[in-house]
């Protein structure tokens, strides 16, 4: 059937109404004239596959990579710079016009730039007895792999650690064995946590010890199941630089997603902090937020669910007296409205969830300068209102895009009273 594709969805599919209904088809921009094949239901419509482009809409580009349109890693290469600074910017106004915020004010988006992300996870599957590895990302509908040669997108430092996984998983991966790799590119060098389904025996660790070795990797761990994350072996700390503190991140601990991204995230909350004594940073990690804070002079409690994480940052803290650090679900023990009134500023940066109970809290507190940072601009837009409703004031939110050419967006707000 022949459609003209009239926004992009969410997800960075083009949208089109069909004849049973909307479309969803990857790959294709505003005001592109198609011709294309509805496939399976796909949430309130179908997807669809792209058969040609009759006419292409403006806010086509070329996109840079060669995987793009097969690999699922990026579904946005396919838009002018412009047209995909716009989408970008409708990730945020949406969900916040659907909370009565559109009047919010949006700062410039801040994009980081290719090449840069420093955490992946890729997917490694052995296809068969006589067959050897394959290593990338999973292909954007379907489970097959992507078996990466190059990504615009990762830090260069990641490139040679693919070939090099290929030969380890050629060795010890069963037929048709698939696994998941995260892969974390630190200060120091890169720590790989492979994903095994069971604990690795003597001969398995030996293997991968000389892996780690002749890759020179900072650290290799096993993760089974659930976890814990297992340490194989240990060349060298795990050292990422949060401010002028070098930390060494626990096994599997979260970093954010690029180190431009990470200091755009620095730079407005110490803008926010400007004049304040004492903070709380909930959701604190190993302290990406707190040690920049605490050589600012500033008192920084620091919490997080993540016991690793605070044993970490509380390491890491020797020589600062003006941090602690505190073990705790925010979400079934939020501080309370009368403990965060000890603090002249608050730093909340949840996981994808949102932090609804702290928010709530936050919404009941006296506490003047709140900056919310979040990777999901939709529970972002409902803490939000709890904040707005309790009081507050939204005074900017900055855009930050960190997950280049994908569906993700990071942001940082900061609300006053
Ligand atoms: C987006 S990360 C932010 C970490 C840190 N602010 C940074 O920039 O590196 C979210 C953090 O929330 C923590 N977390 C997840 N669930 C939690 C919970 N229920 N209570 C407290 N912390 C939690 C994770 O351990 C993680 O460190």
């Amino acid at each position: 059937m022949e459609v003209t594709v009239t926004r992009i969805g969410a997800q960075g599919d083009g949208i089109a109404d069909g004849d049973r209904g909307r479309l969803y088809i990857p790959l294709t921009v505003p005001g592109d004239r198609l011709r294309v094949r509805a496939l399976s239901r796909h949430g309130d419509g179908f997807a669809a596959e792209l058969i040609q482009v009759l006419d292409p809409g403006p806010g086509r580009s070329a996109p840079p990579c060669p995987h793009f349109g097969h690999c699922g890693g990026c579904s946005l290469q396919h838009l002018t710079a412009e047209a995909y600074r716009r989408w970008l910017l409708d990730r945020l106004t949406e969900p916040l016009a659907r909370v009565g915020l559109a009047d919010a004010a949006i700062a410039p988006l801040l994009q980081t730039q290719p090449r840069s992300r420093r955490r992946a996870t890729f997917s490694a599957l052995r296809p068969g007895a006589a067959a050897g590895a394959i290593v990338g990302f999973q292909v954007s509908r379907g489970h097959a792999i992507v078996d990466l040669s190059d990504c615009h997108v990762l830090v260069p430092a990641m490139m040679p650690l693919l070939p090099a996984l290929r030969s380890l998983f050629a060795g010890i991966l069963l037929p048709r064995q698939r696994i998941d790799v995260a892969v974390t590119a630190a200060d120091t060098g890169l720590d790989v946590v492979v994903g095994w389904p069971a604990s690795p025996d003597l001969a398995l660790r030996e293997t991968l010890a000389s892996f780690a070795e002749n890759a020179d990797l900072a650290r290799l761990s096993v993760l089974v199941g659930d976890g814990p994350v297992e340490p194989i072996v240990g060349r060298r700390g795990v050292g990422v630089r949060f401010g002028r503190t070098v930390v060494s991140l626990p096994a599997g601990g979260f970093l954010q997603a690029s180190r431009e991204g990470e200091a755009a995230l620095v730079a407005a909350i110490r803008a926010a902090a400007e004049g304040r004594r004492s903070a709380a940073d909930l959701f604190a990690g190993a302290g990406a937020f707190t040690f920049p804070l605490a050589e600012a002079g500033i008192r920084v409690h620091a919490v997080d669910a993540d016991r690793a994480a605070i044993a970490a940052l509380t390491a890491a803290a020797g020589g600062l007296p003006q941090v602690n650090a505190e073990v705790r679900d925010l979400f079934a023990r939020p501080l309370r409205a009368d403990e965060l009134n000890c603090f002249e500023m608050v730093i909340f940066d949840p996981p994808r969830a949102g932090a609804r109970a702290q928010a709530e809290q936050l919404a009941g507190s006296k506490v003047t300068v709140v900056v919310a940072v979040s990777c999901n601009p939709q529970t972002f837009a409902r803490d939000a209102r709890i904040l707005v409703d309790g009081g507050y004031r939204l005074d900017s939110v900055t855009p930050v895009d960190q997950f280049l050419w994908s569906a993700h967006l990071e942001l940082v707000a900061v609300f006053r009273r």
